[in-house]
């Protein structure tokens, strides 16, 4: 075991006060950092844009400045993690690391099966826990997490960055301002080609190979549900019922060695949903799909009085009084250009878009440090492992499926 510990004395202490600034520096436990999502969103373009940027502002002389501490199974791997962000503080092990009362929140974007065993023993050892999605593999330890984090008081939070994408961001505002009249129905589509690393000549495939094996918590109904349940509830209106069909469309996969392995998990879903507001959504999720349309995620929104196409950061609408009068007639030329007369949404702000994850993970501190209000906590969590049990489920009975209060 190696345990490395900040060395530098400005981090030594949680709350340092000049006479200018009062900083509340809080220790975080990042396991599963060397993995995609740990690396790329919550390492560097989260906590390290976060600590470049001089931390968060709270007021004029207050500030939050986050301290992680890296986690993981491989110690030259923690090590090199480390030294190329400047960071001293890594450590294989998680038990040390829970000890130290200076690491207050425990964040784990480890491979989904070993989230539940990991959470507990942060929450045993009173931290806060601010976790990946899905935060576990079925809807009652989802819950098992919701509840003890309530009985022992820690503050809880799940990623929910699909949220605080500047594309349904902006969709939001037009909900807000009511563009579309009366929402009738959405579309969802997902998906790209995941290469398997065998038919197309050893190209390496772009996802890790547990995705496809669901004896280590991969699925693609696993995996994408659980965003699909936030952006439905949250944008368009709570989630009643589910008709999912899932596929393994590609059998055989290479893996990270280069060796040929059978993919047991499902890689397309085509679901249908209805919103207690009555929105008809149909949503396809896919890694075995070629994209040609605005972007790798869609959702098109038809509304009584205009539309919108959005993607993960660009939104185009189409008000009714722009809407063209197609007809059909296969015989003809087409006459019309279909992308004509929607306008793209500008963006108003002003300002550039920050990254979805380092938003929400400046929101999870503030609610830490000042306890600003926090909605996306681990009840939304297990809502959205829930709907991916039940699209399963669904998917093996062949049918409609509502679904229950949590
Ligand atoms: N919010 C999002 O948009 C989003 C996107 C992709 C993945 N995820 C979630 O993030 C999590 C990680 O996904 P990823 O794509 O980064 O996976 P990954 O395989 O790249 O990383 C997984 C991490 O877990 C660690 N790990 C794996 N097996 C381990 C073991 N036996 N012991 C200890 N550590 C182990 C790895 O070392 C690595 O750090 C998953 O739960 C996934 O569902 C979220």
């Amino acid at each position: 075991m190696a345990t490395e510990q900040s060395n530098s004395a400005s981090l030594l202490s949680h709350n340092v006060e000049t006479s200018q600034l009062k900083v509340h520096r809080i220790g975080i436990i990042m396991n599963g950092v060397t993995g995609r999502m740990g690396t790329n969103q919550h390492l560097i373009h989260s906590i390290l844009s976060i600590m470049k940027s001089g931390g968060i502002t709270l007021s004029d002389d207050s500030i939050i400045m986050p301290d992680p501490i890296l986690v993981g199974r491989n110690h030259i791997k923690l090590a090199a993690l480390a030294s190329t962000h400047g960071l001293t503080r890594y450590t294989t092990d998680l038990d040390e690391a829970l000890k130290d009362s200076y690491n207050v929140i425990y964040f784990d974007a480890q491979t989904t099966n070993r989230r539940v065993e990991a959470v507990k023993k942060a929450i045993e050892a009173g931290k806060h826990i601010y976790i990946e999605k899905p935060i576990a593999t079925t809807t009652s330890e989802a819950l098992q997490l919701y509840e003890l984090a309530k009985e022992k008081g820690v503050k809880h939070g799940v990623v929910q960055d699909k949220l605080f994408l500047p594309g349904l961001l902006k969709l939001q505002r037009l909900i807000k301002s009511d563009f579309f009249g009366s929402i009738l129905s959405v579309r969802g589509e997902f998906g790209y080609w995941v290469f398997d690393g065998i038919n197309d000549g050893g190209i390496i495939p772009q996802r890790p190979s547990w995705n496809y094996r669901i004896e280590e918590g991969g699925g693609i109904i696993a995996d994408m549900l659980c965003h699909w349940r936030y952006v439905i509830d949250n944008v368009f209106g709570q989630v009643t019922s589910i008709s999912c069909l899932g596929a393994t469309h590609i059998s055989e996969r290479i893996d990270e060695q280069g060796k040929k392995y059978e993919v047991t998990a499902d890689d397309a879903a085509y679901a249908h949903f209805t919103t207690k507001n009555g929105i008809v959504v149909s949503w396809n999720s896919s890694w075995t799909t070629r994209v040609r349309r605005d972007d790798l995620l869609t959702i098109q929104v038809d509304g009584t009085k205009g539309s919108a196409v959005v993607g993960l950061r660009e939104c185009w609408v189409q008000h009714e009084s722009v809407t063209p009068r197609p007809i059909w007639n296969p015989d003809n030329d087409n006459p019309l250009d279909y992308k004509e007369n929607w306008t793209k949404v500008p963006d108003q702000n002003a300002r550039s878009w920050d990254n979805a994850f380092r938003v929400q993970w400046e929101m999870f501190l503030r609610y830490v440090v000042t306890n600003e209000p926090y909605k996306n906590d681990l009840l939304e969590g297990a809502k959205g492992v829930q709907l991916a049990d039940l699209g399963i489920k669904s998917w093996k009975e062949r049918r409609w499926i509502d679904i229950p209060d949590l």
